[in-house]
């Protein structure tokens, strides 16, 4: 029986962070202070996990952080897990979210090792904009030719996430329209989250999906797209002729959910089971204590029994959980 929760749904996606250090600090997620909170396993124990994860029905594995090419050896984790097999023998969907600073030179390595597809973060095309979002200087140049880089490599689809935060790049979107038809990339529009450690969310900071709609339709008119999968997570929108790729992700406005199939692992080897647990689970201490394989996969089938039905954002008695996206990895 592959893993699946008490409300049926199947988990099939995982996300993994495998450090909790990141060069940027972006206002939306983490604190201006330097320094990783947590401490990061070996590379060894994350292939451990991902083995008994894959095992019970895990498909999609994405590798976050923290910035996960600050990882040294990060090349041959990519190459480990292409050998993995799902049980019914077929290789799994290798993605990567990045901030895109390391990766020109890495995109190459990083496709040779098998890794499928890449999105990058990269919240606004112009420059000033991006430093005082990220609040590193000179950011923005590396992150296109990273961007180019992933393009020339053959990584496909590369996306590129962009959140909105009110006051600081809802004036890029229609410029996000014209970077997705001239570079051939996916952008995907965020709706910000509850999830950061400045603790700066309200309701009118977030850039809703009818408003993203409205705004890049009065440019140039939208056709809606298919969702690519049940579990899709983004609404998907071309323009009239065809070119360019939009994608909404709007947890806020249009919670998904009720179709959610994924579980995340955190860089110091905890299970959480929604970006929004108020509870982590230690799979790294049941390793620790020495339990087999089978008693981590019974582990794993307990937690994920127990996954929440959904967040509640913006409604009464909504509480942030304690960990911001950076150490939860998207
Ligand atoms: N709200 C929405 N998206 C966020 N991300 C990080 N923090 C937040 C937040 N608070 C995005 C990053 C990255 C993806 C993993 O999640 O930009 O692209
Ligand atoms: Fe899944 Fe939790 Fe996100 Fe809802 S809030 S989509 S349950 S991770």
């Amino acid at each position: 029986m592959p893993l699946h929760d008490k409300f049926g749904r199947a988990i099939t996606d995982l996300r993994i962070a495998i450090t909790d250090r990141c060069n940027y600090r972006c206002v939306y997620c983490r604190t201006g202070n330097d320094g990783a909170q947590y401490a990061d396993l070996s590379l060894d124990e994350y292939l451990r996990m991902v083995r008994v994860l894959v095992s019970l029905g895990i498909e999609k594995v994405r590798i976050t952080g923290g910035e996960p090419l600050l990882r040294k050896g990060v090349v041959g984790f990519v190459e480990e897990l292409s050998q993995f097999r799902t049980p019914e023998g077929t290789q799994l969907d290798l993605a990567m979210t990045t901030n895109g600073h390391l990766l020109e030179e890495m995109a190459e390595p990083l496709k040779q090792a098998g890794l499928t597809r890449i999105t990058v973060s990269m919240d606004a095309v112009d420059p000033a904009k991006f430093a005082r979002i990220t609040r590193v200087p000179n950011g923005f140049q590396r992150v296109l030719a990273g961007i180019r880089a992933a393009k020339r490599a053959g990584l496909d689809p590369v996306k590129v996430n962009c959140v909105l935060l009110r006051g600081f790049n809802e004036d890029q979107i229609v410029e996000f329209g014209r970077f997705s038809r001239d570079e051939g990339v996916i952008v995907r529009f965020i709706e910000f989250m509850p999830l950061e450690e400045d603790r700066v969310w309200s309701p009118e900071i977030v850039v809703t999906l009818d408003e993203i709609v409205r705004t890049l339709s009065a440019w140039k008119p939208l056709r809606e797209l298919p969702p690519n999968a049940l579990s899709e997570t983004a609404r998907r929108y071309t323009f009239e002729d065809g070119v360019g790729e939009m994608g909404i992700i709007a947890p806020v406005s249009h919670p998904f959910c009720g179709h959610c199939s994924r579980i995340r692992i955190t860089s110091d080897g905890k299970i959480r089971t929604c970006l929004f647990s108020l509870f982590d689970h230690d799979l790294y201490r049941e390793m620790l204590r020495g339990a087999t394989d089978e008693e981590l996969a019974q582990y794993i089938r307990a937690v994920v029994e127990k996954k929440e039905a959904r967040h509640h954002i913006g409604e009464p008695g909504f509480v942030q959980p304690s960990r911001s996206m950076v150490h939860i990895g998207g």
